[in-house]
């Protein structure tokens, strides 16, 4: 079953530890359609690269819901994400997280994707009010 995943990159594995953390919680609450509190918890996952800080990884998501892809003005991004010419609107959103390198090909994210539809929801409905 798990050979599948025998490619994993360093962002897949930062999500299997973090969603067995996150186990716990999710249990203990009821699943709504979009859960922002629980997007939040999701997005503890990017925060890792994706800070306001001038020296992050990733560039910052604020107020990335309606935003054109690679404007974070001083971010160098990849001539991939350059070329993507993308809004981020939600279903551009929820197609790059669930398969980055599908949506923008040699694009650098080292992220491998959300490939649980309710977090990925969940993450979303978070990133529309991450402002
Ligand atoms: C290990 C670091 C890392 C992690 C974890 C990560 N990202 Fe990224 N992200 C990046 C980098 C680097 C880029 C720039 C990619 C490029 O230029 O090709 C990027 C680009 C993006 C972009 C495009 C932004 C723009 O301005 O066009 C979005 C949207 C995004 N990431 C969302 C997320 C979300 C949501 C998560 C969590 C589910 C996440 N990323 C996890 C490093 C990361």
């Amino acid at each position: 079953m798990r050979d599948k995943n025998s490619g994993l990159t360093p962002g897949a594995l930062f999500i299997a530890a973090f969603g067995a953390g996150l186990l716990a919680t999710t249990a203990a609450t009821t699943a709504f359609a979009a859960d922002a509190d629980h997007g939040k918890a999701v997005f503890q996952t990017c925060a890792a690269c994706h800070t306001d800080r001038p020296d992050a990884i990733g560039p910052s998501l604020r107020g990335v819901v309606g935003r054109k892809s690679a404007s974070v003005d001083g971010f160098h991004y990849s001539d991939a994400m350059k070329r993507a010419n993308l809004t981020w609107d939600e279903a551009n959103l929820r197609d790059y997280l669930k398969d980055p390198q599908a949506k923008v090909k040699g694009n650098r994210m080292p992220f491998g994707g959300v490939s649980n539809g309710t977090d990925l929801d969940d993450l979303v409905a978070y990133l529309k009010d991450y402002k």
